[in-house]
């Protein structure tokens, strides 16, 4: 098979979209191997279920360990492989300093930055689409003997839940929002939780990034598991558009985290970084990471009109 060749005359990847009734493929050619993916329905925007069956087929990071699921190792390992690979998290979300306050996180997960916001004294609830992550979250906590609270919300619904009429004083989000069929609604339903000075740290994946570069040009996919049904990438703009629709003004945005390891030993928890990332001066990456980095990290407050 000889692939096409890029605008520099070099043959590698490349990606096709085919259409086939309301479905959309991917097909990826590269030198050794085709895949082809299932990209989700063209024409309606993919159901929540869908982003919940695809959450409960595999919850985020379940595969950060090997040892046995739901013991402390598993969960230790879980966390440091985490925060080793994702080193801005615990910065961004400054767990000390929610130490009494009310912190509600949307899509806990398997609830890593959970154990962290309730192990430094935050009053604790995360809200979850996928029931087997808030299950693994809730046996985290018993794990480690701590305080909180979990609830099965689509955040699109928060107004049906029994989180109406509460507020807090941190609403977090950490690779969330970007996943639901209706990011502004969420939002949204969110900006009814707040008092006039809760803050939202939100990630979202940065449109202008280097591993929207890769996905488009068929050689990377948004999530470790394949078929994400929706991943939606923001640029800075964007982003401020869509907060101050749903009633929140960007105080801060930065750009960070590429991920520099090769895929297969990473699977295996080795962490070799790709040649053009080892040969890269680290001035040079972290400058990379600044600018094309896939993790846009706001923080917003509400507007005072809703
Ligand atoms: C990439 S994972 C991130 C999980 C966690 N925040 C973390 O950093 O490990 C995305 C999570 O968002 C959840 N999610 C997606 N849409 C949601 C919604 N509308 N309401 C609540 N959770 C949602 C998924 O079930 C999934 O667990």
């Amino acid at each position: 098979m000889s692939l096409p060749k890029n605008k520099h005359g070099v043959a590698g990847a490349s990606s096709v979209r085919l259409d086939a009734g309301k479905r959309s493929y991917l097909l990826t050619l590269t030198e050794n191997k085709a895949n082809l993916e299932l990209k989700g329905d063209m024409t309606t925007t993919p159901k929540i279920e869908e982003v919940r069956a695809y959450w409960d087929s595999r919850p985020c990071n379940l595969r950060h360990s090997n040892a046995l699921v739901g013991t402390r190792q598993y969960f230790d390992e879980v966390e440091a492989r985490k925060y080793f690979v994702e080193s801005h998290i615990p910065e961004f979300a400054d767990f000390e300093a929610w130490r009494g306050k009310r912190v509600l996180e949307v899509g806990c997960g398997i609830g890593t930055d959970a154990v962290n916001f309730a192990r430094h004294g935050a009053n604790y609830t995360g809200i979850e689409l996928s029931k087997l992550s808030l299950e693994l979250a809730r046996e985290r906590f018993q794990v480690y003997e701590l305080e909180g609270r979990f609830m099965e919300v689509d955040t699109e619904l928060i107004e049906d839940s029994p989180l109406q009429g509460e507020t807090f004083d941190l609403i977090y989000s950490f690779g969330v929002l970007h996943h639901t069929p209706n990011p502004e609604r969420a939002l949204r339903a969110l900006r009814g939780l707040c008092h006039d000075s809760t803050e939202l740290r939100i990630m979202l994946y940065a449109k202008r990034s280097w591993k929207a570069a890769m996905i488009a040009a068929g050689l990377d996919q948004p999530e470790a598991q394949n078929g994400c049904p929706i991943a939606l990438t923001f640029t800075e703009g964007e982003a401020v558009t869509l907060l101050a629709d749903a009633g929140f003004a960007i105080a801060e945005v930065s750009q960070d985290h590429v991920f520099p390891y090769q895929v297969d030993p990473y699977r295996n928890y080795e962490y070799v970084r790709e040649p053009w990332f080892d040969s890269m001066p680290t001035q040079v990456f972290q400058a990379l990471e600044m600018h094309l980095g896939w993790h846009l990290l706001i923080s917003a407050h509400p507007t005072s009109k809703n």
